[in-house]
């Protein structure tokens, strides 16, 4: 038996088996940050291809702190039905989830003298297309 196939555990939790997606930033989620049919398809797909553990991609726990376009919300519970909805999927293939909480350092607006001193600019945010269309199962 190869031990990569068997299951492993962190805490309580049971991971199907030992292998771990890596975040990797899909630029799915819509201009607002929801989660739409292409994240829930790309990352099911990775479920019924057979990884024991993912991590979705990177997400900022505050607005401001977002590093791209389309990247997924999770800084207001307004995101919560569609986080909900992807790790339903995914649990449903047989994996188990966690995700990736980053901060890009952008500073709030409301705090303009703070970012001011500050000497990490909010970048401009530029990249809108998914990495890789081929990363995709047709439909
Ligand atoms: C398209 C793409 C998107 C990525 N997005 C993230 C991300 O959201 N967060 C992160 O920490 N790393 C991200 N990475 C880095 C991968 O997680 C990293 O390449 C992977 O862990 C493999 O590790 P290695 O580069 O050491 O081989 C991304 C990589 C690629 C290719």
């Amino acid at each position: 038996m190869n031990i990569l196939l068997t299951p492993a555990r962190i805490g309580s939790l049971e991971i199907p088996n030992r292998i771990v997606m890596p975040p990797m930033t899909t630029r799915t989620a819509d201009e607002e940050g929801y989660v739409t049919d292409d994240t829930v398809a790309y990352y099911l797909a990775r479920a019924q291809g057979g990884v024991g553990l993912i991590t979705v991609e990177m997400a900022s726990p505050e607005k401001a702190g977002r590093h791209r376009r389309r990247e997924i919300g999770i800084y207001d519970d307004r995101f919560v039905p569609g986080l909900t909805r992807l790790i339903d999927a995914i649990h449903r293939a047989g994996a188990k989830a966690s995700i990736q909480l980053g901060h890009g350092g952008g500073i709030p607006a409301a705090t303009s003298a703070a970012r001011r001193r500050s000497r990490h600019r909010q970048f401009r945010i530029r990249s809108t297309r998914p990495h890789s269309k081929r990363s995709f199962p047709r439909r």
